[in-house]
């Protein structure tokens, strides 16, 4: 198995058993006739490709990610282009369906991305994307935080995940209108209830090499294998004994 395989299955094994149901409230949401063209924001290892080719296996998919790494899960989809980049990297489209699963939060400017999205869809086209609630969205990486600068003096990422609060459900509004998308709806959507700690390091974990948070942000790359090992053991030590309740995310609608 090629590095490349390593990450999209480390990925599938440890990620997608929490990241699917969400992925499978995006396709419920969307209503297709089975012949528009989808641009999948974030695709990683294409849940929501596959899951949307699954019912629909004529749809024309756009499948975008900056980790060629997470994308080598998609090499033998049907109908899907494999794009290896962020929203600068978006086709012209223009594109009648936007998906994207828990996401939104990793991107640096989430307003300058969903404004590439939006100039790559038609008029009427439909936003679909889902990021994690509140609670998840802080807990875990402010942890994983707290435990990497307990062993490595000064690494602690200030731009750590959750700092663009999308897991509020007004901001995530106000982040998606400000980026000209129109009748934005927020609603939420229940995920696994509860995390454990190894499985909340896995989760981080997986997310490598494109980095904790993804696409090379606050990614902990830097730490050698015996860092690793002991803010591993820091992290698994300071999370609470019961397993974290993962509560739910939100899935935001909206029209180009
Ligand atoms: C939690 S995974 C979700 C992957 C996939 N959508 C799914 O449902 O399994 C987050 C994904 O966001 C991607 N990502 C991180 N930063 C990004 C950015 N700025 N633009 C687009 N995708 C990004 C990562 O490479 C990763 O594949």
């Amino acid at each position: 198995m090629t590095d490349r395989d390593l990450a999209a299955t480390r990925y599938d094994r440890d990620v997608a058993p929490f990241a699917r149901p969400f992925a499978a409230t995006i396709v419920r949401a969307l209503r297709l006739n089975g012949d528009e063209s989808i641009l999948d924001f974030g695709a990683g290892t294409g849940l929501i490709t596959k899951a949307l080719h699954r019912k629909y296996p004529g749809l024309a998919v756009t499948a975008l990610d900056p980790s060629a790494e997470f994308l080598s899960g998609l090499a033998e989809e049907p109908n899907t282009e494999v794009i290896v980049g962020g929203a600068e990297a978006v086709p012209s489209g223009p594109f009648d369906v936007v998906v994207s699963n828990l996401v939104l939060m990793f991107c640096a400017d989430p307003v300058s991305d969903l404004s590439l999205l939006r100039a790559a869809s038609r008029p009427g086209a439909s936003l679909a994307a889902t990021v994690l609630g509140r609670a998840f969205e802080v807990e875990p990486f402010h942890r994983f935080w707290s435990a990497a600068a307990a062993v490595v003096p000064g690494a602690w990422s200030p731009d750590c995940y959750g700092h663009h609060r999308l897991g509020d459900p007004h901001r995530l509004a106000d982040v998606v209108a400000a980026a000209g998308w129109r009748d934005v709806q927020v609603r939420p959507v229940v995920g696994r209830r509860r995390i454990g700690a190894e499985a909340a390091w896995r989760w981080l974990v997986s997310a490598l090499p494109v980095g904790v948070t993804g696409a090379g942000h606050d990614s902990y790359g830097p730490l050698d294998e015996l860092c690793r090992d002991r803010v591993h053991h820091q992290f698994v030590g300071q999370w609470p004994l019961r397993p974290w309740p993962l509560s739910a995310g939100l899935l935001v609608s909206a029209r180009a």
